[in-house]
C-alpha cells in the first residue's frame, strides 16, 4: 500500500492539465466517488495497528498534494483563458511610461518642492469646514460684507458649516495647534458659487503659505515670493506689489509677475500689460493671531494664496480652465512626459 501512495504522489507531481476537461478527469480519478484517495481510505481498514499512524498520514498527505495541484493548473488555465482571449498577456509588468501626471498634479508638486527648500512644511485639513475656521477666526467679522468676497457652499444641515472657501482655514488650524516659528503650506482643493466658464470654476486648488515667528516683515515676504517666481517660471521674472485688501492681513497685496509668454513686452494672455497676476499676500493681521492664541505683540507673520489652475494656465499656456476637469486624454496626453 505504501508503494502505491508513493507511486500517486509521483503521478500527482509530474501531472499536468492543458484544459480544464483535463483537470476535471484528473480530480475525478483521484478524489471521485470511486477515485484513488476514497478507495485508499477504504481498505486503510486493513493496514495493521502499528502502520496505521504512518500510513494515515501519506494517505492525507497525497490528498492534499491532489488538492494544491488542482487550485494552481486551474489558476494557470484562468491565467491562459484571458490571454487567449484579450491577445495580450497581463501578468507582464507594466511600462513605466504608461499614464502621466495630471497637470494641476504636476504644478503642485513644483510649488510644494520649491517651498520645501526653504523650510516650509505642508499641511492639511477639511473641506468640509465650520464657520469659525474658514471665516471668523481670519478676521472676517459675522454678517460683514467682506463674506461676499467668497461666494460661499453652505451645508443645508448645519448651516455653521460650509464647503471651505480658501486653504487659510487649514492655517488657523496649524496656528492653534503649534507656536510659532510656524512656516508652512498647506495645498487642496477649495470651493466658491461661481458660474462655470473658460476662466472660473465652482471647484479649484490652492495653494497657501503661512510664516510667523519674531520681526518677521514685509521684506521677508518679497523675498520668499520672488525666490518662489523666479524657481517656477524662470530667473528673468521679474515680480511687483499692487495695494489690496483682505481681511486676514495688513496690509494686502496682490503680486504680478512679469508676463512670462511675452516676456513683459505684451500679448493677449496679458492684455498688452506685460504684467499677470498669480497671486494674493500679505502680513496676517495681528486680530488673526490672536483668534489662534498667538501673542501678537510678540510675533508677526505673513500670508500668501494662489490658485493652481491658475498657475498651470499660465506656465503651461491653457486657455479653457474646465479643460482641467474634463480628463478629456486628448488633453491630458500633452503632459505625460512633464514632470
Ligand atoms: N485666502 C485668499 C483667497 O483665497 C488668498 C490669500 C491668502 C490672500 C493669504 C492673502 C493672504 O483669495
Amino acid at each position: 500500500m505504501k508503494n502505491k501512495i508513493a507511486d500517486c504522489l509521483k503521478d500527482v507531481e509530474s501531472f499536468n492539465a492543458a484544459n480544464i476537461e483535463e483537470l476535471e478527469q484528473f480530480r475525478i480519478k483521484y478524489l471521485g466517488k470511486k477515485g484513488i484517495i476514497p478507495s485508499l481510505f477504504a481498505d486503510f481498514k486493513s493496514v495493521s495497528a502499528e502502520d496505521r499512524k504512518e500510513v494515515g498520514q501519506e494517505i492525507n498527505n497525497l490528498k492534499t498534494a491532489v488538492q494544491e495541484k488542482i487550485v494552481s493548473l486551474k489558476e494557470n488555465l484562468d491565467k491562459g483563458g484571458e490571454t487567449q482571449v484579450s491577445g495580450l498577456d497581463l501578468s507582464l509588468p507594466g511600462e513605466s511610461q504608461l499614464g502621466g501626471r495630471h497637470p494641476l498634479s504636476l504644478v503642485r508638486n513644483e510649488i510644494i518642492e520649491i517651498f520645501s527648500r526653504i523650510g516650509f512644511s505642508v499641511s492639511e485639513g477639511p473641506e468640509i469646514e465650520d464657520d469659525f475656521h474658514n471665516f471668523t477666526a481670519l478676521n472676517f467679522p459675522e454678517e460683514h460684507p467682506a463674506r461676499d468676497m467668497q461666494d460661499t457652499f453652505f451645508i443645508e444641515r448645519d448651516p455653521e458649516l460650509v464647503l471651505r472657501t480658501h486653504t487659510s482655514s487649514v492655517q488657523v488650524r496649524v496656528m492653534e495647534q503649534s507656536q510659532p516659528p510656524i512656516r508652512t503650506i498647506s495645498p487642496g482643493r477649495v470651493f466658491r458659487n461661481e458660474a462655470i466658464s473658460a476662466r472660473a470654476h465652482c471647484i479649484f486648488h490652492q495653494v497657501e503659505g503661512l510664516y510667523v515667528d519674531k520681526d518677521v516683515s514685509f521684506k521677508d515676504l518679497k523675498q520668499t515670493l520672488f525666490y518662489f517666481a523666479k524657481e517656477l517660471f524662470g530667473e528673468q521674472t521679474k515680480i511687483r506689489f499692487r495695494p489690496s485688501y483682505f481681511p486676514f492681513t495688513e496690509p494686502s497685496a496682490e503680486m504680478d509677475i512679469s508676463c512670462n509668454i511675452c516676456g513683459g513686452e505684451g500679448c493677449n494672455i496679458c492684455k498688452y500689460t506685460g504684467w499677470v497676476e498669480i497671486l494674493g499676500c500679505g502680513m496676517v493681521d495681528p486680530n488673526v493671531l490672536e483668534a489662534c492664541n498667538i501673542d501678537s505683540k510678540k510675533y508677526t507673520g505673513f500670508a500668501f494664496g494662489m490658485g493652481i489652475e491658475r498657475i498651470t494656465l499660465l506656465k503651461y499656456q491653457v486657455n479653457d480652465l474646465r479643460l482641467f476637469f474634463e480628463n478629456d486624454l486628448r488633453f491630458l496626453k500633452q503632459f505625460q512626459a512633464a514632470r
